[in-house]
């Protein structure tokens, strides 16, 4: 199927399946992919490592809004990269996740990562997923779509993930953190996880990934006739 040069915003819960979809819709249709969650991440381990982030998520907002003036987070052949250290293990650990709704709800943040973001759609052949990626950062998309599951079907989904890397985890902990990711990322007040008006809502609690793609190639032949 030939898509046109479209972006498609793909935004929901954690742990919906949100970055596994839309790798396969990029692969599927030629379309470049950016995961704007792991620019949350890779600020969110630089704050951790660098101490503008304590223990109990008390965040030091000035320090770390001139510090990410030389923060150099990139894209690379292994995932995401500081400069030229790969941090694709680290920013998928459960002490990354368990701050990085605090660091995401601060603004200074959200401006730094959506100024990288809109630098990569200039493309215009796109699927960026996010929470604000078609309310916000893309609100302009031809395509939007969010996602949403079970709550113990994505605590399942994310353990087997974390499992499969050789990570120990506890799937209490695991539904713990998505259910308090969702409030933080829903509450906050700049820019919350919300459906865009336009967006159409794809529930793939028991759903195959071969069903939503064929949902997907529906929705785009019927909107742009390809
Ligand atoms: O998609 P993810 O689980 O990797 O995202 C990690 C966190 O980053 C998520 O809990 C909230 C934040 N985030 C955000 O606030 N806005 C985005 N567009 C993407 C992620």
């Amino acid at each position: 199927m030939q898509v046109p040069d479209i972006i498609i915003a793909i935004d929901g819960y954690s742990s919906t399946g949100k970055s596994s979809f839309a790798k396969i819709i990029a692969n599927e249709f030629g379309l470049l992919y950016l995961d704007s969650g792991a620019l949350y991440r890779a600020v969110t381990l630089f704050a951790i490592e660098n101490g503008y982030i304590d223990d109990e998520c008390v965040i030091d907002v000035p320090g770390l809004e001139v510090a990410m003036e030389n923060l150099d987070i990139r894209f690379g052949a292994e995932g995401t990269y500081i400069g030229d250290r790969c941090i694709e293990q680290e920013i998928r650990s459960l002490g990354v996740a368990g701050k990085v709704s605090p660091i995401a709800t601060v603004p200074e943040v959200r401006a730094f990562v959506d100024r990288k973001l809109r630098e990569f759609g200039k493309a215009r052949r796109l699927v960026m997923d996010g929470r604000d990626i078609g309310t916000t950062v893309f609100p302009d998309a031809e395509l939007k779509i969010f996602m949403t599951a079970d709550d113990m079907v994505r605590a399942e989904r994310r353990a087997a993930e974390m499992i499969a890397k050789g990570q120990d985890v506890n799937i209490e902990d695991v539904l713990k953190n998505l259910q308090e990711r969702d409030y933080i990322d829903s509450h906050r007040e700049a820019s919350p996880l919300s459906k865009a008006d336009d967006a159409i809502v794809l529930d793939n609690s028991y759903m195959t990934m071969a069903e939503q793609l064929e949902w997907l190639k529906k929705i785009i032949s019927e909107r742009f006739g390809c």
